[in-house]
């Protein structure tokens, strides 16, 4: 019997992305095998043929070309079987027209999950929000199959995708530039330098010995410029 710890529990930030093969709309995957080299978002929603994952399936097939400029690839799932994906996609396309957006084919792939196999060993069923469906999640992995950064919105919340966006280039500008990023940053906004790691270095960025801008030894900021971001970032 499966236990209650099996269906919640979750890969957390810094783990191998758990491994499974599953059928989608664009065909038989093996993730994250297929994806070494890319970055990609791995998002869950909570069922075919309703209003919220509606509007969010647009707004992000809308957005995929910006997203694989980005070096990121997207793939969705629910806890619905291949037809019911297949005949929802086709009625985004035919009939829903949304905030300017129609015709809106989605492209990347969808999981189909009846088994919820996939939405277990992520962790996307909270079961008191709802057992049978999966909540609004969304995993980032980096192109070694690496968790990067996890979000989760209930069911009745839809996800803002201009952050989901910031998220990955964040992610690929602290790892380019060896630095962090400080709230609500975007490129060409000043980056975080980590903290200092001795007394003297403390001293040292205080006396404005390096190129940084210290409001106090722990905190140092420097500039790096919206172009440079976006030059290494994205695809040209
Ligand atoms: C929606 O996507 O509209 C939705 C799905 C499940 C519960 C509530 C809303």
């Amino acid at each position: 019997m499966e236990t209650q710890q099996e269906i919640t529990s979750m890969p957390r930030i810094g783990d191998k992305a758990p491994e499974f093969k599953a059928v989608t709309t664009q065909g038989n995957i093996h993730f994250p095998n297929d994806y070494k080299g890319d970055w990609v978002i791995l998002f869950s929603h909570p069922a075919d043929f309703t209003p919220v994952c509606t509007s969010e399936f647009m707004t992000f097939a809308t957005m995929e070309e910006k997203f694989l400029k980005a070096n990121c690839k997207l793939v969705g799932l629910s806890i619905d079987g291949l037809y019911s994906h297949i005949a929802w996609l086709r009625s985004i396309k035919d009939k829903i027209e949304y905030r300017g957006m129609k015709n809106v084919e989605v492209k990347f792939p969808l999981i189909e999950d009846i088994t919820m196999e996939v939405a277990k060993k992520y962790g996307m069923i909270q079961p008191n929000e709802d057992s049978t469906k999966a909540v609004r999640a969304v995993f980032f992995v980096d192109p070694k199959g690496i968790i990067r950064a996890i979000i989760y919105y209930p069911l009745s919340l839809g996800r803002n995708f201009d952050e989901l966006y910031r998220v990955i280039i964040a992610l690929q500008a602290a790892d380019a530039f060896g630095v962090a990023t400080p709230a609500d940053w975007e490129p060409g906004d000043d980056v975080i330098i980590g903290p200092a790691g001795s007394c003297g270095s403390a001293e040292d960025r205080m006396q404005g010995k390096e190129d940084m801008d210290c409001k106090d030894w722990y905190f140092c900021t420097r500039k790096l410029d919206k172009d440079v971001v976006l030059k290494k970032v994205l695809k040209k």
